[in-house]
């Protein structure tokens, strides 16, 4: 136990001022009656960083799960690391675009959910509402201004969405949480992110996997074709896995961390759980990582709708 809490809390600066372990809890898809259980699990089995959103529906769960955690294990809340995110509307899907007024009516709703006074990161969750993307980074600036947020960022951005922050000369963002695995790589844009100091966090990790959101009604754009690939017993994961003596999710969650990403793994069964934190024991080395380069397949398949990067 105590090894596993000293390998997570590698951490990665963001601007130089604040830290974020390498190794998250995503939460999507758990409800919030689940939350508290899954996540105080995570919190036990030594994970610090907790990612979640207003459009999972479990913030109240997640905040639960902290204030339990806190008085089990006697952690003070600045060894906790908490993202959420703000949903931005989407015209496109009949939503009102948030505005400056909501955007600060959602955080401030988030918080109360989670039984937080500030949040150590606050991400808009895509790039929709094209008309409103500047109004609502503005506002995600000023919560950060007043400490409420400690670091902000974005989701899904593609190059000339963070381009037009920049041209409205305001701070560019803190972070960028995207879609990366092996097969969905993104090399440009993570060059881009990287010149421009803003840390890439990786989700949907574990993609590749033929498990991976399995369940009936966790839809994804993952085709037949991928879906049998991944079953496949000649799947060049299942392969380093044996080399390596590992399961072949800790391979792809080794891949981001080795590349330099902040990896956020979701899991409600408690070995997996245990499992995705344990992944500093083992190197993939040079010949297989530069393999894995090879096995990019373009855009991002974890929205059922399709990659939301490719947003106007
Ligand atoms: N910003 C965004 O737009 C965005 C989009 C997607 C995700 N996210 C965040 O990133 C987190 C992770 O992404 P994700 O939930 O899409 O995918 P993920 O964490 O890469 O994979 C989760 C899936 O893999 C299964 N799994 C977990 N550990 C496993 C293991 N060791 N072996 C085999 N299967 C395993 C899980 O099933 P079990 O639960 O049964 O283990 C679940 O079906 C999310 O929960 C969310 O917090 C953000």
């Amino acid at each position: 136990m105590y090894l596993k809490l000293i390998e997570v809390s590698m951490i990665k600066n963001l601007k130089g001022t604040i830290q974020i372990p390498m190794v998250g809890f995503g939460t999507y898809l758990i409800n919030n009656e689940e939350t508290r259980k899954y996540v105080l699990s995570a919190i036990r089995a030594g994970y610090r960083h907790i990612d979640t959103a207003k459009a999972y529906g479990n913030e109240e769960g997640v905040g639960l799960a902290i204030k339990n955690a806190q008085s089990e294990l006697g952690l003070s809340r600045e060894e906790i690391f908490v993202t959420t995110k703000l949903w931005p509307g989407n015209e496109a899907w009949g939503q009102p675009p948030k505005t400056n007024e909501s955007t600060i009516e959602s955080f401030n709703s988030s918080l109360d959910k989670l039984k937080l006074d500030y949040i150590d990161l606050y991400l808009i969750h895509a790039p929709f509402s094209k008309d409103y993307r500047l109004e609502q980074w503005r506002a995600l600036s000023e919560l950060q201004q007043l400490g409420k947020a400690k670091s902000i960022g974005v989701c899904n951005y593609n190059k000339s969405h963070i381009e037009q922050i920049k041209a409205a000369g305001l701070p560019l963002p803190d972070v960028n949480q995207i879609e990366l695995h092996p097969w969905s790589q993104k090399n440009s844009l993570v060059s881009y992110l990287i010149e421009n100091e803003i840390l890439p966090i990786a989700y949907s990790s574990l993609l590749p996997l033929s498990e991976w959101r399995a369940v009936e009604g966790e839809d994804s754009a993952k085709t037949d074709k991928m879906k049998s690939d991944g079953a496949s017993k000649n799947s060049p994961f299942k392969i380093m896995a044996k080399k390596y003596g590992v399961s072949e999710a800790q391979v792809l969650l080794r891949w981001g961390l080795q590349k330099g990403y902040p990896i956020i793994p979701k899991s409600t069964n408690e070995d997996r759980i245990l499992q995705n934190i344990n992944v500093f024991s083992f190197e993939i080395d040079n010949e297989d990582m530069e393999a894995i380069a090879n096995m990019d397949r373009g855009a991002g398949l974890a929205w059922a709708s399709g990659d939301p990067i490719q947003a106007p």
